[in-house]
């Protein structure tokens, strides 16, 4: 595992950009592993501005999202396929037809995650996945405990991910309790992985991932075992190491 400490979320968002922008220039039809949640947000800014430049171009990429909520359709406003459309592939030159999320309204959502998973296998597998952290040490969706082998599947979040997602939600909106979520397993097949975490309410988690046990309590700490993983932290998410 690579570890690099910025001096702060601009930088993380730079280092992050220059990455992906370099990773594409040199495989135009990758297949993305994406995230949500307000870590990747400015490095999608970036993307956007580096595609309008001409820096970059996502004509040929294809893209899988790491989770969505059980109970929400893409066209609701507190999906992930709507945060994805709004925050990235409206505004870059990405065939939408080649982005996935997991289809939180399945009516089948066990089906639906088998099929995800296909779906992925398919696409063959990912080469670049981009994840945040939970402050639980979650990745995707994968509380603690999930198994490290996990592929995708329907997981039922911790009372502290409900809470900590709360801010995107109105007191009085329906907040779901239950997601799709790729593996930690599925996550580890990615020949290059990303994660991005900034802020000190990250620390703990961070201080897991990088140097505790590998161990299904803190789910981050898998990537230890994957060859080719780059954490970016900005100083107060590196301020437990
Ligand atoms: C959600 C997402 C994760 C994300 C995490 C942290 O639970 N499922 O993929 O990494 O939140 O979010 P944030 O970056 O907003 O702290």
């Amino acid at each position: 595992m690579r570890l690099v400490i910025l001096e702060n979320a601009e930088a993380v968002a730079d280092f992050a950009c220059n990455y992906f922008v370099e990773h594409l220039n040199k495989q135009p039809k990758s297949v993305l592993g994406l995230a949500t949640g307000s870590s990747p947000v400015a490095l999608y800014q970036r993307l956007i501005e580096a595609n309008k430049r001409g820096d970059v171009s996502f004509k040929d990429v294809t893209s899988f999202n790491l989770d969505e909520y059980i109970g929400l359709s893409g066209d609701h406003t507190q999906s992930y396929r709507y945060f994805m459309n709004n925050k990235l592939f409206d505004h870059v030159d990405i065939d939408q037809a080649r982005t996935h999320v997991p289809n939180g309204a399945a009516e089948d959502p066990n089906a639906e995650c088998l099929r995800y998973e296909q779906a992925i296998q398919a696409a063959g597998g990912i080469d670049l996945q981009l994840l945040g952290i939970g402050v639980n040490g979650h990745i995707g969706f994968n509380e603690p405990l999930s198994s490290l082998a996990s592929r995708t599947r329907v997981k039922t979040l911790t009372k502290s991910t409900i809470k900590a997602n709360s801010r995107y939600f109105d007191t009085d909106e329906f907040q779901p309790t239950d997601a799709i979520t790729t593996g930690i397993g599925t996550i580890l097949d990615a020949k290059e992985v990303m994660l991005l975490a900034t802020g000190p309410n990250k620390a703990e988690a961070v201080r897991g991932c990088v140097e505790g046990p590998v161990s299904a309590s803190c789910p981050a700490s898998a990537l230890q075992m994957h060859q080719h993983a780059v954490v970016v932290v900005d100083e107060d998410a590196a301020s437990l190491l």
